[in-house]
C-alpha cells in the first residue's frame, strides 16, 4: 500500500512507540537466541507450545485477518500466517524497532507477506472492525494496568463483531514455586486479566491454565479467550 495515510499512520505509530509506558524489548536475533536457549534448556519447550496453543485456541480459518499485538520478533505471526494461508492477512506490531526489523527478515526468509509495523497497543493504527482475530503472547506483563485497559479498548475497536481475542501471559510471581520463582518476568493474574477483558466489553470470556512442568524453570502461563459481541458497532434500525 502506498497511500499517504498509510505512511502517516506508520510515523504516528513510531512516535507513540517512543512514548509508551510499556516495557519495550530490543535485541532482534539475540532475543531469538536467548529465547531458544531458555525454551530448550530451561522451559522444556513450553514457550513454543504456548504460541502453538494460542494459535489453536484462535480457531484460525483460511483467509482470516489477524493482528499480533506486541509481536516481538514475529515467531507467532509466522505460525499464524501458515494457518490462515495465502488468502489470509497477518499484521504484527511492536514498539521495539530491532524486534520489528528481525521479524521482517524472518518473514522475508520464509516468503511470507506479513506486515510488521512499529506500533503500540494503546494506539493501534487501524480502522474499526479490521480484524477477525487479535492475539497477544507474553506481552501483557509488560504494561501497567492503565495501559492494559487502554489497549483492550483499542483491540475491541479494531476487531470485527464476533471476532476473537486470545491473550497468553506468564503467571504472577507470587503464584509460583520451585525453580520458576527465579524467573524474572512477573505476569498478570489470569482472573484479573479475564476481568479486564470482560470490562472492555468482550463476551464468552474463558480462561485456561498451562501449569509449569516438573523440573523446569517455566513459570506457568494462562490463556484468556473472548469474543467481541457480534452486534457491537452495527447500526440498529427502528
Ligand atoms: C516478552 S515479549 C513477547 C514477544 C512475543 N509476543 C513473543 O511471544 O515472543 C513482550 C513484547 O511486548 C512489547 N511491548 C512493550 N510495550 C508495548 C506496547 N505498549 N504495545 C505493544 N507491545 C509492547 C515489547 O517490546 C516486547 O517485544
Amino acid at each position: 500500500m502506498h497511500s499517504s495515510s498509510h505512511h502517516h499512520g506508520h510515523r504516528a505509530g513510531e512516535a507513540s512507540a517512543k512514548a509508551t509506558n510499556g516495557l519495550i524489548l530490543q535485541g532482534g536475533w539475540r532475543y531469538d537466541l536467548h529465547g531458544w536457549f531458555f525454551d530448550t534448556c530451561l522451559f522444556r519447550g513450553k514457550g513454543r507450545e504456548l504460541r502453538q496453543r494460542a494459535a489453536t485456541l484462535a480457531q484460525l480459518q483460511p483467509g482470516d485477518r489477524v493482528l499480533d499485538v506486541g509481536c516481538g520478533t514475529g515467531t507467532l505471526a509466522l505460525e499464524v500466517q501458515r494457518r490462515v494461508g495465502s488468502a489470509g492477512r497477518v499484521v504484527g506490531i511492536d514498539p521495539g524497532t530491532e524486534q520489528i526489523a528481525r521479524a521482517r527478515a524472518k518473514a522475508a526468509r520464509h516468503h511470507m507477506p506479513i506486515a510488521f509495523q512499529v506500533g503500540v497497543i494503546e494506539q493501534l493504527a487501524f480502522p474499526e472492525q479490521t480484524f477477525d482475530v487479535v492475539l497477544s503472547t507474553l506481552m501483557m506483563h509488560h504494561l501497567p494496568k492503565s495501559l492494559k485497559v487502554q489497549g483492550l479498548a483499542e483491540i475491541a475497536r479494531v476487531l470485527k463483531g464476533g471476532g476473537c481475542l486470545i491473550i497468553a501471559d506468564f503467571t504472577r510471581k507470587q503464584e509460583r514455586s520451585g525453580l520458576a520463582t527465579r524467573f524474572h518476568a512477573g505476569g498478570s493474574s489470569l482472573s484479573e486479566l479475564a476481568a479486564l477483558v470482560a470490562d472492555a466489553g468482550f463476551a464468552q470470556v474463558e480462561m485456561q491454565e498451562m501449569p509449569p512442568p516438573r523440573f523446569s524453570a517455566f513459570p506457568g502461563a494462562g490463556f484468556v479467550r473472548a469474543y467481541k459481541s457480534a452486534d457491537v458497532g452495527m447500526i440498529t434500525e427502528g
